[in-house]
């Protein structure tokens, strides 16, 4: 079934963020290694950005590597980081045709160097785009994002630059990797697992969230859009009840 056709262009996600999981499965199950996983989910990487531009999503994030991932085998972490770097110097002509901005969250200084100069480059030669912001969440997670805002925070109290009282959501928010996105609208997880895995932790308070048994090197265009249609016809309630919000 095409399900292209029954998004409702005024019901997009702002922010649609995603969890590509499943990589090594998918190889394993093929009697691969679990680095072809990974080379395949590149794939869907590219399908996914692809389809979120042309349906006027503004703003995608990917988990690519969170803080915990480090500890995979060597052989794994490295070809990530190949995969990175590949990926980004393969891709920049694909961001730049669709108006994409790139930009990245987490603890980037902890990339190889070669990933790490190659991100920036792209993040700058792609800064003016405007009809999409790709973030790549890289060696990222959510606690350690929250405990950095909190020592930036205490630093500023301790020297007099902001008061205890002035501290709420909003300073908060400005702190964070993602100062500049919403909120999460959806959050999309693929493999089977219901997990959060320390992803956006703060960005998800009241986003839909979105399972499907899908391997992520699997995932193509149609089961976006029908993780989207499934979005749209959710009753979002921010706590209100469904008479308040109709
Ligand atoms: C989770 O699958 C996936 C990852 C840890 C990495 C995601 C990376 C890519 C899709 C490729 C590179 C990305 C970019 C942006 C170029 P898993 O290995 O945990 O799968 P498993 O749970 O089946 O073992």
């Amino acid at each position: 079934m095409d399900f292209k056709t029954q998004i409702k262009n005024d019901k997009l996600p702002r922010h649609l963020a995603i969890i590509m999981d499943g990589n090594g499965r998918w190889a394993k199950q093929q009697g691969l290694l679990r680095v072809v996983g990974h080379e395949s989910g590149t794939k869907s990487v590219r399908e996914v950005v692809e389809a979120c531009a042309e349906i006027g999503i503004k703003h995608l994030t990917l988990y690519a590597f969170s803080t915990e991932n480090w500890k995979r085998p060597k052989l794994e972490v490295q070809t990530l980081m190949k995969l990175l770097v590949k990926s980004l110097k393969k891709e920049i002509a694909t961001l730049q045709d669709n108006n994409i901005k790139l930009a990245a969250i987490g603890n980037l200084q902890d990339l190889p160097k070669k990933a790490h100069t190659e991100l920036l480059e792209v993040i700058e030669k792609t800064k003016s785009n405007g009809q999409m912001t790709l973030t790549l969440a890289l060696s990222y997670g959510s606690r350690e994002e929250i405990v950095s805002v909190v020592k930036q925070l205490t630093d500023k109290v301790k020297n007099n630059i902001i008061s205890v009282e002035s501290i709420d959501e909003s300073i908060i928010n400005k702190h964070l990797y993602t100062q500049n996105l919403p909120d999460v609208d959806l959050l999309i997880r693929t493999s089977g697992e219901h997990r959060i895995s320390n992803f956006l932790l703060w960005q998800i308070a009241y986003a839909e969230l979105y399972f499907t048994n899908i391997l992520w090197p699997d995932f193509t265009k149609n089961d976006l859009y029908e993780a989207l249609i499934n979005y749209q016809n959710r009753e979002r309630r921010f706590g209100k009840t469904s008479e308040q919000i109709s």
